[in-house]
Order: C-alpha cells, then sequence, then structure tokens
C-alpha cells in the first residue's frame, strides 16, 4: 500500500497507478499547540510504501509519524521513498560547532524503515548516513519529455560542475546537442552566486540550463542572466528538484526565462513530468 506524505499527494498517486499498489488516505492534522498528528486510519497491508519528501521540517516529522503509524498498524514490510530529500546539502559540518545534519536526519528515518529510496540525491554519499539499504533512482531523464522537439542547436548546460551528469542524462533523453559547464561561485555569508561562462557559443542558441535542484533560484537566475547577455535565443531551466523557495521564480522571470521544466519530487506548478516510472522502477528491480 502506498502512503503519501502531505507533500507528495500526487507523485504517491502516480506511483499507485504506475506500480498497481493501493493507495492509503492519511489524515494529516495539527493540535493547537502546533504538535502535527500524521495517521493512516485505512491503511491495511503487510507493505507499506511510504512517499514523503521532506522539504520542511513538518513534513521529516511527518515522515516519521507516518512510519510508526504503519508499523503500528501492523506493516511488516516498510519502504520509506524520499523523493526529495532536505538536508542532503548540509551533507558535513562546514564551521566549528555544526551538525551532519544529513546523518542526523538520516539516522532518524531509520529506525522504522527496512529500507529507503532516495531520487537523485545531491550527493550519493548521504546514503551512507542510514542504517538500512538504499537506493536511489534517476529522474532527470524524465525531464526532456515536456522540452519541445524543435530546440535549435540546444547546449544543455549545468550551472556548475557537479551538475554534469544531470545535464548529460537530460541531453542524452532528449537525443541531442552538446553539454558545458559554468563555473560558479556562491558567497557563503550572502548566498549571493556569480558564474563564469564557459567557452561554448551560445548566441542564437536555445538552452537548457540543467540543475538537481533550484532553491533559492540564485544559481538559476545568475545563470539565465549571463546567458541572455551573451546573446542565447531561448533560455530554459530544468531541474528534478523544484524546491523554488520566497521569490525563486520571480528572479527567474525576471532574469528572463523562457520556461521552468521540472518533476513532482516536490510538487509545484512547474512540476510538468512525474518521478513515478523512475521511483516504481528502483522500488519493484529484483
Ligand atoms: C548546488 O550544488 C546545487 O546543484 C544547486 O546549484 C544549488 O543547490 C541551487 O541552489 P540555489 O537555487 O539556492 O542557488
Amino acid at each position: 500500500m502506498i502512503v503519501p506524505g502531505s507533500s507528495s499527494q500526487q507523485l504517491a498517486a502516480a506511483l499507485a497507478e504506475e506500480t498497481g499498489r493501493s493507495l492509503a488516505t492519511p489524515t494529516y492534522d495539527r493540535f493547537p499547540d502546533g504538535e502535527g498528528l500524521a495517521a493512516v486510519p485505512d491503511f491495511d497491508a503487510d507493505e507499506a510504501v511510504i512517499v514523503a519528501a521532506t522539504d520542511s521540517d513538518e513534513a521529516w516529522v511527518e515522515l516519521l509519524q507516518l512510519q510508526d503509524a504503519v508499523r503500528e498498524a501492523g506493516a511488516t514490510d516498510v519502504t520509506t521513498v524520499i523523493p526529495y530529500m532536505g538536508y542532503a546539502r548540509q551533507d558535513a559540518s562546514f564551521g566549528d560547532g555544526e551538525p551532519v545534519s544529513a546523518r542526523a536526519m538520516a539516522t532518524a528515518v531509520s529506525t522504522s524503515t527496512d529500507r529507503v529510496l532516495l531520487v537523485n540525491p545531491h550527493e550519493a554519499a548521504v546514503a551512507d548516513f542510514f542504517d538500512v539499504p538504499v537506493e536511489t533512482a534517476d529522474a532527470a531523464g524524465a525531464l526532456a519529455e515536456p522540452l519541445t522537439a524543435d530546440l535549435d542547436d540546444p547546449l544543455f548546460l549545468a550551472p556548475d560542475e557537479g551538475a554534469t551528469d544531470v545535464a548529460a542524462t537530460v541531453r542524452d533523453a532528449y537525443g541531442d546537442g552538446e553539454t558545458d559547464y559554468f563555473e560558479k561561485h556562491r558567497d557563503r555569508e550572502t548566498g549571493a552566486v556569480t558564474v563564469s561562462p564557459s567557452d561554448a557559443t551560445v548566441t542564437d542558441r536555445d538552452v537548457v540550463v540543467v540543475d538537481d535542484i533550484i532553491a533559492t533560484g540564485s544559481t538559476m537566475s545568475e545563470s539565465v542572466a549571463v546567458l541572455t547577455d551573451r546573446g542565447a535565443a531561448r533560455v530554459l531551466t530544468a531541474c528534478v528538484h523544484p524546491v523554488l523557495v520566497a521569490n525563486a521564480v520571480t528572479k527567474l522571470s525576471a532574469a528572463g526565462v523562457d520556461r521552468i521544466v521540472a518533476t513532482d519530487t516536490v510538487e509545484r506548478g512547474c512540476s510538468v513530468v512525474s518521478a513515478a516510472p523512475a521511483v516504481a522502477d528502483a522500488l519493484d528491480s529484483p
């Protein structure tokens, strides 16, 4: 039985459809003092597949409650699918006295699940923080589906070197075009991003900037602005995880983005393609 977290209701339904599993209908309530209560009153199965993006602190707590709830209801086989893993970018202690937050979250989630499935984790190494077997699903290829077939001499550009694999995956799925990447610098104090253009010619070309995640939109908006200045025809952005906090969408629009394309690992207006097929493959692979 598929058990959706409140942030992953569309993806969970798509996964139920994709895999032929039934869909539980959890309730998500909140007490006057602010404490949440997630429950699964109609859970009736041995196997639970919880699908819950952890894009907020509340979502982490809700996930722990759903795990405990299905155990309480008799589940003997629990898989926890984390479509978007918040805190994955805090994968080290970056300063004196700082925690390894990704490890803290992974340890907590491991206590009541038999395995974990992550979709495009920001760093593959976060899998090592869990105390149960971890599988990963790659949903990046699906980002090629909503791109129109008429991209002109397309360039699939990663805004930093770490995103080159994701950009190459989208290019391969699209079936045409070059890949390249920018050098990126982020000021840790201010969060301001600067990108150093690559050598690739972009004049009059359609450029798809591909990243695993858009959070504040600083990386993407800076990339879009630089590409627009350099004469790109259309600049589109594609990402697996459209976290898009605060004014990220406006920053991208102001920079001149033509279109934002993303999956439903985080459910937003630009989530035009589902990660469900990739998750289903990983879930039911022997
Ligand atoms: C960084 O390594 C990631 O791939 C993204 O580029 C980054 O997390 C995006 O963050 P923001 O949207 O806040 O610039």
